[in-house]
């Protein structure tokens, strides 16, 4: 089998059996998006531990086969993880466990809705947990920019 069909294999498999799918009652980190262009959406629950590791995530939501298999490999790349390390997940890092780095404009979308969630969703509860004039900090900076340029 060619390495495109193991990916097309590997999509299809995550969509139809999602890792880490479900929900989180009162997560540390929750936040939700969804694709403009095609209305799907996903929402995505974390909790910490007190070493700032992600000890859970979950994900809940719909989307097509390339947002789902994504959002999986991105959750499995991110539990047990410390949040200075999930921070600097990219988005080659996410497409390549897939073979997605040829994507059109609109299917990168479908690719990075979740990555973009969980930056900016990292964004939000660190910058909630440090004092006001810690929030432009070099770290917390680099991360709003990345979560907005991400497509
Ligand atoms: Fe909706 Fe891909 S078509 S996320």
């Amino acid at each position: 089998m060619s390495n495109s069909n193991i990916y097309h294999e590997m999509i299809i498999d995550y969509s139809r059996n999602p890792i880490n799918f479900g929900t989180l009652v009162k997560p540390d980190i929750f936040m939700h998006d969804s694709n403009p262009l095609c209305g799907d959406s996903i929402d995505l629950y974390m909790n910490v531990n007190n070493e700032q590791s992600i000890s859970e995530v979950k994900f809940n939501g719909k989307g097509c086969a390339i947002c789902i298999a994504c959002t999986s490999v991105l959750t499995e790349m991110t539990k047990g993880k410390k949040i200075d390390d999930v921070i600097k997940i990219n988005k080659t890092d996410v497409l390549s466990e897939l073979g997605l780095q040829k994507l059109n404009p609109v299917r990168i979308k479908c690719a990075l809705l979740s990555l973009k969630i969980l930056k900016f969703s990292i964004y939000s509860y660190l910058s909630d947990k440090m004092k006001t004039e810690d929030t432009k900090s070099e770290k917390l900076v680099k991360l709003k920019e990345d979560a907005s340029h991400l497509y």
